[in-house]
């Protein structure tokens, strides 16, 4: 399998990242991102890429791949609505347009989150931005595409995120989170968790095309 990863630098992209490389199933991985991950492995090749709402100065790279792993975004907090829709909304389509008409057999799966509003119509901003995003990816012709809804996710093997108030938070709640994430599987995943999940529905698919926090511990089960 050949993949293409984005947000590799940050936390949920890292733990992506780890997974696909110790995975011999994974035969390459591209990682784009204004960052480089830091991570080097003969498997993984990196572009860095400046404008995410154009790609076609490297679309030469980007035919060829079996599934795309999408864990760029940002926190909402703090931020105007059309900010957020400019990274969550407009960066995502422009990147998954591309890949769909490129890769007509690539499975695509994004990271949204728990609460993802469906209806587009809801009061809270974030959550009607990613389910807008989340709807018009499912009407893209991949051969599938699968939407991740994660609660709390528990970075582990020492990965950070890139967001300072993740990192506090993390920081302050230490040990407590491998606890709830045994306790609270409905609500509370890891990093390897979403990643092996992640896998596990790009080699073999998946009931349903969203997939709630318990449904991606459940499915990584079969990793
Ligand atoms: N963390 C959680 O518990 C959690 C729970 C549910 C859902 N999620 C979702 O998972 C996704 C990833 O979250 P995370 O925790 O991994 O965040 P993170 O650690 O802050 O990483 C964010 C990633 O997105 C990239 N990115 C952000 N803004 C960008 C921009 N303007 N242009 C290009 N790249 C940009 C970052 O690149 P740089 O390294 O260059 O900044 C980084 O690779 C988000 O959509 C988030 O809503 C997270």
């Amino acid at each position: 399998m050949k993949v293409i990863l984005f947000g590799g630098s940050g936390m949920v992209g890292q733990g992506v990242l780890r997974e696909c490389l110790h995975d011999p199933d994974v035969r390459s991985v591209l990682s784009i991102g204004r960052s480089a991950t830091g991570q080097r492995h003969v498997k993984l090749r990196e572009l860095i890429h400046r404008d995410f709402l154009d790609f076609s100065p490297i679309e030469g790279e980007l035919s060829g791949f079996d599934a795309c792993f999408f864990c760029l975004g940002v926190s909402s907090a703090g931020m105007k609505e059309e900010d957020y829709r400019r990274v969550t909304y407009d960066f995502t389509m422009a990147a998954a347009r591309t890949l769909a008409r490129l890769n007509p057999n690539m499975t695509f799966v994004y990271v949204s989150g728990m609460g993802t509003d469906s209806s587009e119509r809801g009061r809270t901003m974030w959550a009607r931005v990613k389910g807008k995003t989340e709807n018009e990816l499912l009407r893209l012709p991949f051969k599938a595409a699968y939407m991740f809804r994660p609660g709390l996710i528990v970075p582990l093997h020492g990965i950070k995120s890139k967001t300072r108030i993740y990192r506090l938070f993390y920081a302050a709640t230490g040990p407590l989170l491998g606890l709830l994430n045994a306790a609270f599987p409905k609500y509370v995943t890891t990093t390897e968790q979403v990643g092996r999940a992640m896998i596990r529905v790009a080699k073999q698919g998946a009931p349903k095309p969203v997939l709630e926090n318990s449904d991606i511990n459940e499915v990584q089960l079969g990793y």
